[in-house]
């Protein structure tokens, strides 16, 4: 197993945000987490890249207790994210913001930046514009790219398709897809429950930090309560 979530309670204060939630990711699949604002989804994906300290629970990297770990030495053990609202550096070029995603890194890269370009060429395009001034679906490239610099084993992206027009939308799933195809594990968090159910192996439903239901992404999209519930009950 690549990466088990195992139990874990999350407290913002003395807020319970998450309650016990388990969950795994094998090492080439596509994992979805879906569910409601609030329901946790951002929460979870901050303690596994360890930007939120968890109360109980354990998060397991390839058998690895990393729960205590800093959040930068994950992202060199292979977890990279992209965080929910894209979070590039306005200021710094296109170029200089998929940098700061190698920037623990030893060694090598330029074939990652090559790669990362092959797969968004509007970047390549622009690498000397600001990311402040690219569009937001651009800016979604590049915090994409930007996770992807760290070379990561798992990739964990938060609301990649929002405010996105339908196109690029559409696009945006390719990407994922042609990425998990490539080699890296993917947990992806997904308002846009019908195209990540889609493309996911296995998801996760999210309610109020708990998890209510886990199968195949396939049986989720037939599924009558999460169709009533995510899917707008069509
Ligand atoms: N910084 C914070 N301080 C206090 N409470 C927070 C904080 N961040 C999140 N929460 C609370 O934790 C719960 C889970 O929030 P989280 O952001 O994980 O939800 P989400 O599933 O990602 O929602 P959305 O779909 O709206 O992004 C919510 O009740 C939220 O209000
Ligand atoms: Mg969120």
């Amino acid at each position: 197993m690549l990466l088990e979530v195992q139990d874990i309670n999350v407290h913002y204060g003395k807020i319970a945000a998450l309650k016990g939630i388990t969950l795994d990711v094998n090492e080439g699949e596509i994992v979805s987490l879906i569910g409601a604002n609030g329901a946790g989804k951002t929460t979870t994906l901050k303690t596994i890249s360890g930007l939120r300290p968890l109360t109980s629970g354990k998060v397991l990297f390839e058998g690895e207790d990393i729960s205590k770990m800093q959040g930068h030495r994950r992202v060199r053990l292979g977890i990279g994210q992209s965080p929910e609202g894209r979070g590039v550096f306005p200021g710094m070029t296109v170029q200089e913001n998929l940098l700061m995603g190698a920037y623990t890194r030893k060694g090598e890269f330029s074939a990652d930046l090559e790669k990362v370009y092959g797969r968004f060429p509007r970047l390549a395009e622009r690498k000397t514009q600001f990311a402040g001034t690219m569009s937001g679906g651009e800016q979604q490239m590049i915090a994409i790219g930007r996770a992807l610099m760290t070379n990561p084993r798992v990739l964990l992206l938060d609301e990649p398709s929002m405010g996105l027009a339908p196109m690029l939308i559409a696009e945006i799933f390719k990407i994922i897809q042609e990425i998990n195809a490539d080699g890296t594990t993917v947990l992806l968090v997904e308002q846009n429950a019908q195209q990540a159910l889609k493309i996911s192996h296995r998801a996760y439903v999210l309610e109020t930090g708990r998890v209510v239901k886990s199968a195949p992404g396939k049986d989720l999209l037939d599924d009558p309560q999460v169709r009533a519930a995510y899917l707008g009950g069509h």
